[in-house]
């Protein structure tokens, strides 16, 4: 059956001082979750553990930023980005979430990490939805969606460009 992508519209919202944390295994699968991950995503432990990360994934995100962010934590590296998420009962939640890969003892990578806090709602607003909306529009252009999602990272990319940029400058100083 497919996934229920239906939104209710309704946001929810979690307090200045909680964390968001979830831990996966090197495929996305969530090996850990928190009461205040659980709380947001409206799910049980149960129905976490073992899920694609994706199991949260909002349709208003686009393909572009999850590209980047496996891109980036599979070479090993950190990343911070602005993302909406779906609760199980259709609400949604903006986060602003820092994702880390997890090594053994031998410098492998094992899992990765996640910790999400509340996003400033000015920069959610103002920035992050409008840009999200022309990635989405750009990506729903193209019947392909790898044709749509190659559009809308060159449309990322550009836009670093124009503002003479990197990635990681652009969100840490919005
Ligand atoms: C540690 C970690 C945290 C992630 N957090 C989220 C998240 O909060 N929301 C989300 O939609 N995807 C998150 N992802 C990305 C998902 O694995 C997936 O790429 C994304 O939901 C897009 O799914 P799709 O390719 O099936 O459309 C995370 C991945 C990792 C490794």
């Amino acid at each position: 059956m497919a996934k229920d992508t239906t939104l209710t519209g309704v946001e929810r919202t979690f307090d200045d001082d909680e964390i968001i944390v979830s831990k996966t295994d090197l495929k996305g699968h969530l090996t850990y979750a928190n009461n205040v991950f659980l709380r947001l995503a409206d799910m049980t432990e149960k129905e976490a553990l073992g899920a694609p990360h994706s199991v949260i994934r909002n349709p208003n995100m686009p393909r572009a930023v999850f590209k980047l962010l496996w891109d980036t934590i599979q070479e090993g590296k950190e990343i911070f980005a602005y993302v909406v998420n779906r609760s199980k009962n259709g609400d949604h939640y903006w986060v602003l979430a820092h994702v880390t890969p997890s090594y053994d003892g031998s410098g492998n990578i094992v899992g990765y990490h996640s910790n999400r806090r509340v996003p400033d709602r000015r920069i959610v607003d103002d920035i992050i939805s409008p840009l999200y909306k022309d990635l989405l529009a750009e990506e729903n252009k193209h019947a392909n969606r790898k044709e749509g999602m190659d559009a809308s990272v060159n449309m990322l990319v550009n836009l670093l460009k124009e503002k003479g940029v990197g990635y990681d400058e652009f969100i840490l100083t919005l």
